[in-house]
């Protein structure tokens, strides 16, 4: 095979060069320079004047083409509007540890249960330690296939022995394109691979997933390039203490990017969570000061929250605010509205706040909540058991409503609340749940008799 010749480009200003140098020849920026192929004219000038088709008018696209098909684990079909689409690309993002094999692996278990063909690769670990996992998850099936390459003409030559539907490439990272030199998990490499697979999911209409660590700080190791070149790409996110685990979808190509997936990490792998309330106030203590249940929107699935608030004497010069879960600014603004507005003397107090159950509760919405559980733990008063509390807090201390209201009630009311704590402007009728309306912050404490300082 010929030599294949690779050039190092700057992805800002495109100058290139031969070597790698620290310094782009072009625009003198440090550390741009990517490696790539150097593509030979043709291949160029082909992709340049290839054409998908004369312009046609939007109604007499097939819209077809796009059908979703299930991939069995109802959660991730929740989350990609029905399932996967074939040809499609989709990147699963997460924290090592956090489960990623494990939901693609019972994921590519159902679809080869349903008699497709699934094609496993798993660059990181051995055929042995899968086929070990996959028989504790109950996926031994004879439409999935394994393979341990992490080349990527032989992963493409073992597409085209199986034939499959879906491809999962665990991880995009292990990966490599033998043509160029830069390391496995390096931006080349990233970039030169997934480029290959969407084109052959797409020559194949079979959908690919891949999957791409990240590091602490929330970024894609590397390969943020990735994004752009796939139709899909999740989130799996979850607190290693905790079992739950939140699958979000940050872009989709195919539908909303609204839609929230819940599973529970267990024995047995990753058990969906579809009444997600309840599991977060299974093991609620009613009747304790400093405690109030907020709903609370993640894209369109209202769920509801425990919020807590612990205050003590403090010791320290700057007492402590800690937000555990809850937005450390938004306490910090709702501490002082709770001062200047309502008159409480938190100046010389310590302030705990938790959302409870490794959830994290960052909206506007639980502002309320959250200045409630503090003014009950303040007066060391339970609020009603059967009370939620929503609404955002400005800073003179005024209550506004908060998006999705209505959907959050309903939700509270099925989980049993009969009361609700809300601001004025709240919408009307929402069946099942008494609303308390109220203009001010302190409005709502004095009805719930926490003010009397
Ligand atoms: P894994 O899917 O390997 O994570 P990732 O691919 O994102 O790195 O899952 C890792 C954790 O999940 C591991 O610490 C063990 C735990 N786990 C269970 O608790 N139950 C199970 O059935 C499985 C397969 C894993
Ligand atoms: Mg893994």
């Amino acid at each position: 095979m010929a030599k294949v010749r690779t050039v190092f480009r700057c992805p800002d200003c495109g100058a290139s060069a031969p070597k790698w140098v620290g310094q782009c020849p072009g625009c003198a920026a440090w550390g741009s320079l990517v490696e790539e192929l150097d593509a030979p004219l043709e291949a160029v000038a082909h992709a340049l004047v290839a054409s998908s088709g004369p312009p046609v008018p939007i109604a007499e696209v097939d819209p077809t083409e796009f059908t979703p098909r299930p991939t069995g684990v109802d959660e991730l079909d929740r989350v990609l509007g029905g399932g996967l689409v074939p040809g499609s690309v989709t990147l699963l993002t997460g924290e090592p540890g956090i489960g990623k094999s494990t939901v693609l692996l019972q994921a590519a278990a159902t679809v080869a249960s349903s008699g497709r063909t699934v094609l496993y690769l798993s660059g990181e670990e051995s055929p042995q330690q899968v086929r070990l996992r996959a028989e504790r998850l109950g996926a031994l099936h004879p439409g999935l296939f394994l393979a341990a390459e992490t080349a990527l003409p032989h992963l493409i030559s073992a597409i085209d022995q199986v034939q499959p539907e879906l491809v999962v490439v665990d991880s995009v990272q292990t990966l490599v394109a033998p043509e160029l030199s830069s390391a496995p998990g390096s931006v080349a490499q990233v970039r030169e691979c997934s480029h290959r697979l969407v084109q052959e999911a797409k020559r194949r209409g079979c959908a690919v997933v891949l999957v791409g660590h990240v590091t602490k700080e929330g970024t894609l190791a590397g390969p943020r390039v990735l994004e752009h070149v796939v139709d899909t790409v999740l989130a799996f996110e979850g607190d290693r203490h905790h079992a739950l685990r939140l699958l979000r979808v940050t872009k989709h190509r195919f539908g909303s990017t609204q839609e929230l997936g819940l599973f529970e990490m267990t024995e047995s792998g990753l058990v969906g969570v579809p009444d997600a309330s309840g599991l977060f106030l299974a093991d609620r203590r009613v009747g304790v000061p400093g405690s109030v249940v907020v709903p609370t929107m993640e894209g369109v699935r209202p769920i509801l929250v425990e919020l807590q608030a612990l205050v003590a004497d403090s010791n320290l010069p700057a007492p402590r605010r800690s937000a555990q879960g809850v937005d450390s600014g938004r306490l910090s603004m709702i501490l002082a509205v709770v001062e200047r507005r309502v008159g409480f003397p938190l100046a010389k107090l310590d302030v705990f706040t938790l959302a409870v159950g490794g959830m994290k509760v960052l909206e506007p919405g639980a502002d309320l909540a959250v200045a409630l559980a503090v003014a009950s733990a303040m007066q060391g008063r339970p609020v009603p058991p059967d009370l939620v509390a929503c609404g955002e807090i400005g800073l003179g201390g005024e209550l506004r409503q908060v998006a999705h209201t209505p959907r959050r009630l309903a939700e509270a009311a099925r989980l049993g609340f009969t009361r609700a704590i809300v601001p004025h402007s709240a919408p009307h009728d929402v069946g099942g749940i008494e609303l308390i309306r109220v203009g001010t912050l302190l409005e709502a404490m004095d009805r719930l008799d926490l003010f009397d300082i």
